[in-house]
């Protein structure tokens, strides 16, 4: 049986890659860091919280990485934990890089100390490429300039894996991941909060939802295809980089229009409301991944497309608003 040590277990990607790998049938392992009131909700959400070992660990802790990896001695390592929201990350700059980029080093360091021939995956992002593109499209081959602190650790993030790569002769992939989501995505991220807030709008428990740059593209596909992605690069015989992405790109209107539209309600616009406090202080304008790559080499493709990526998420929130609808209504 073989064994996996996720970080970032806890998180959407974590949840959905736990699921899928348990269905492979891997022993999975996830790292989990004290935190006051832990939310194990995603995990339980896919039904899988009680079939994963946890080990006690945080990426800004290096002991905690070694002892992890030392007592398991894993053959596939995920390093998918991150401050992984861009807003926030202008906010707690020295955060984000001690977890993204010196976290990354932290856990690399080890692995390449302990345990040199485990597979490691790399979680790295379309946000690396920042506003730079080739003919409307980003592919492996499209120049880096990132736009945020959280960008800029990735960047760094990324490159550690390469060179560890190069230098150490180790397994390291990274998964240059496109903007992916799904019913667990966390409230703080567009999507999500659109959803969140349709189905509030929907059984009167909100009247708008507060949003900031409505011009941006991004090239939104589902979680569930995409931690497949994660597994198939640890697969190969040598590790590479491969963007993953579905290849279309929509605007903020689109995911409203669609949003809304799956609740009857056709003009949008009277229920939302423009807050400079969600504009950036500097903004990536349009993201659209060129996949051909893993289709090519990992024998990849996205299955879930926006319209019914969305609809989903929409779907999975009226069902959570309801029953706070009806609980709220139980104690009138
Ligand atoms: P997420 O839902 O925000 O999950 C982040 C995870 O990291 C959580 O489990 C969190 O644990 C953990 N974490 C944060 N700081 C940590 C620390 N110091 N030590 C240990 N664990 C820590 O993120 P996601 O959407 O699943 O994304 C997974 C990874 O892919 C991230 O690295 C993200 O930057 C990257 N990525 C995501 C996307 C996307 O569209 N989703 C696209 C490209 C790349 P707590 O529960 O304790 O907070
Ligand atoms: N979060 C948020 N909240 N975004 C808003 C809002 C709002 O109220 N209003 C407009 N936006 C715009 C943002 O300015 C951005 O252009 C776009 O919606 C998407 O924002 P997010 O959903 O926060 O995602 P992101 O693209 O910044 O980052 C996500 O994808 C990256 C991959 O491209 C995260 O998952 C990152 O971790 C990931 O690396």
């Amino acid at each position: 049986m073989k064994k996996a040590l996720i970080t970032g277990i806890t998180g959407q990607d974590g949840a959905y890659l736990a699921q899928f790998l348990l269905k492979k049938d891997y022993k999975v392992f996830g790292l989990i860091r004290r935190v006051a009131s832990r939310d194990m909700s995603n995990l339980e959400y896919l039904d899988v919280a009680d079939k994963i070992s946890f080990i006690d660990g945080d990426l800004t802790d290096e002991a905690s990485l070694i002892s992890a990896v030392k007592r398991i001695y894993p053959d596939e390592i995920y390093n998918l934990a991150a401050q992984s929201f861009v807003g926030i990350s202008w906010d707690q700059p020295l955060t984000t890089f001690d977890i993204n980029a010196t976290g990354t080093l932290r856990i690399l360091n080890a692995v390449k100390t302990f345990c040199p021939t485990a597979k490691f995956y790399q979680a790295s992002t379309s946000e690396m490429f920042g506003n730079s593109n080739d003919k409307g499209v980003q592919s492996e081959a499209t120049y880096f300039h990132p736009r945020s602190p959280y960008a800029i650790a990735k960047l760094a993030g990324y490159w550690l894996a390469v060179n560890y790569r190069e230098s150490y002769n180790m397994f390291c992939a990274n998964g240059i991941l496109f903007n992916h989501e799904s019913p667990i995505r966390g409230k703080e991220f567009v999507t999500r909060k659109i959803t969140d807030g349709v189905a509030k709008i929907k059984f009167g428990l909100a009247e708008d939802i507060k949003l900031g740059n409505l011009d941006s593209f991004r090239d939104w596909g589902f979680a569930g295809d995409y931690v497949e992605a994660m597994w198939l690069m640890l697969q190969q015989n040598n590790p590479d980089d491969f963007i993953i992405s579905t290849g279309e790109n929509h605007s903020i209107k689109d995911l409203l229009n669609t949003a809304f539209n799956r609740v009857g309600i056709k003009d949008w616009s009277r229920y939302v409301k423009l807050d400079p406090q969600y504009k950036r202080p500097s903004e990536l304008f349009t993201l659209k991944g060129q996949n051909g790559k893993a289709k090519e080499k990992l024998g990849w493709k996205p299955k879930v497309g926006f319209e019914q990526l969305i609809n989903m998420m929409v779907d999975v929130d009226l069902e959570r608003i309801k029953l706070v609808a009806k609980k709220l209504k139980n104690k009138e």
